[in-house]
């Protein structure tokens, strides 16, 4: 018989580690939330073009990564590798944009890049995101960076760097092109690089082989060449920064894996690990919406990797969220005391309590450890004497402490005893 596994790149999460998972996940959207972004639910797989158009044929991503398949109808779709594409199409398709701007949105789930995977490389990765569509304020591009960094640091996370860079925009970003491209020509690179140089110039500065970082190590960059306007724009978005007290470093070689960046652009850095630093990264990208098709509304938002934010805490030796799994366990010590736990557990969670019981035949040895490896902290023990004496052992499962509580009291005594 063949043996399954996960396929290649994929990771499982598993319980306890799964209750961190969620924990990063939803502490990070929470974040969002509180600062006015609404929910948004969109499918797993879209139209290849949207992706292709969206993100951008000479990137990465699109060129060697994507999961593109035929359906039955013989429709071209694919796994999505990021969200910033499908929300523009959702906000487009569905007029979002003609109500109040900017419209603020944050979604969370799994996306599919086929990379080679490595630690904190995978194939399917998992992405918490906000979008802030249709107003190009420079306060909101903080804002988006503060909601990142508040959202790693109420995780306890604070080993990481925010790396901020502009890229530029219509009026200046044409010239620095030529003017990188001029430099490149000049260079001595091989033929793909060359060809690369041709399309996408911007990525050879991110080209990670030593000669290459030697050659290019004096290439103009963006921030030296930016518009009067795209300057304004940056040193604003720096001011608040300053202002909110989120500390950054100006990278200006900064390359993202994404085409439709425009202006402000950013990377949050962990150096515990490895090479696949980047727990998080996002930033403006004023064209994209025109360019699928809708109107020319400004955008800008992020995307933060939860697989290696896990990955980042456990390198800075944290943990969230609880890692017991219930706070009450049930030891039954025959068939009438398991009826009458089992009566009690729906009793108590009905009351917001989290219940777990024994189940079997383990005996109380095995029960009781069961209970401890809940991380309930406290037991309810019942065998058919203390049932005929019409009462249960309530048991402090860190001191060891058991008293016999009347059956009608036990729901109070548990409540009183796990909200005092
Ligand atoms: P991205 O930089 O491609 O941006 O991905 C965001 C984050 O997802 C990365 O910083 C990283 O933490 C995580 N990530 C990406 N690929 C992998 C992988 N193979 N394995 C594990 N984690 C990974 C975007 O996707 C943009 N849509 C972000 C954005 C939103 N920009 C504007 N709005």
């Amino acid at each position: 018989m063949t043996q399954f596994q996960a396929p290649k790149g994929v990771p499982d999460y598993l319980p306890p580690e799964s209750a961190q998972f969620v924990a990063v996940r939803d502490g990070l959207i929470a974040t969002a939330r509180r600062a006015g972004y609404a929910d948004i639910e969109l499918p797993i797989f879209e139209d290849t073009a949207l992706f292709a158009r969206g993100v951008g044929e000479s990137t990465d991503v699109v060129s060697k990564e994507m999961y593109t398949f035929a359906d039955r109808g013989d429709r071209s779709v694919t796994l999505r590798p990021e969200g910033t594409a499908g929300v523009i199409r959702a906000v487009i398709e569905h007029g979002l944009d003609r109500g109040p701007l900017p419209v603020k949105l944050v979604y969370a789930g799994p996306f599919f890049r086929y990379e080679r995977p490595q630690a904190g490389r995978y194939r399917q990765l998992q992405q918490v995101g906000v979008e802030a569509i249709g107003v190009d304020d420079p306060a909101l591009d903080a804002e988006v960076i503060a909601v990142a960094d508040a959202g790693f640091r109420s995780l306890g996370l604070d080993g990481f760097r925010l790396e901020i860079t502009s890229l530029g925009d219509d009026t200046c970003r044409p010239q620095y092109r030529e003017l990188l491209q001029e430099f490149l020509f000049k260079l001595d690179l091989d033929e793909e690089t060359r060809r690369r140089a041709e399309i996408n110039p911007l990525r050879v500065l991110d080209d990670k082989r030593p000669h290459v970082r030697e050659m290019t190590a004096d290439a103009p960059v963006m921030l030296d060449h930016l518009s009067d306007s795209a300057k304004q724009h940056f040193d604003t978005v720096l001011a608040h920064l300053d202002a909110l007290g989120v500390p950054y470093a100006i990278n200006p070689r900064m390359v993202r894996g994404l085409d439709y960046y425009t202006k402000t652009t950013f990377e949050f850095v962990h150096d515990g690990l490895g090479a696949q630093s980047g727990i998080g990264g996002g930033g403006r990208y004023d064209g994209l919406m025109r360019q699928l098709g809708g109107k020319d509304l400004s955008g800008i938002g992020f995307g933060l990797g939860v697989d290696r934010t896990m990955l980042a805490l456990k390198a800075e030796g944290k943990t969230v969220g609880s890692t017991a799994r219930v706070d009450v366990f049930g030891v039954p010590l025959g068939e009438q005391a398991k009826m009458r736990l089992s009566v009690l557990a729906a009793q108590l969670r009905a009351a917001g309590v989290r219940v777990d019981l024994a189940y079997g035949d383990r005996g109380v040895k095995g029960a009781m450890r069961a209970a401890d490896r809940s991380g309930a902290s406290i037991a309810l023990v019942a065998g058919d004497r203390d049932l005929e004496a019409g009462t249960i052992g309530v048991k402090d499962l860190s001191s060891g402490e058991q008293v016999d509580v009347a059956v009608d009291d036990v729901v109070a005594e548990v409540l009183s005893r796990l909200r005092g």
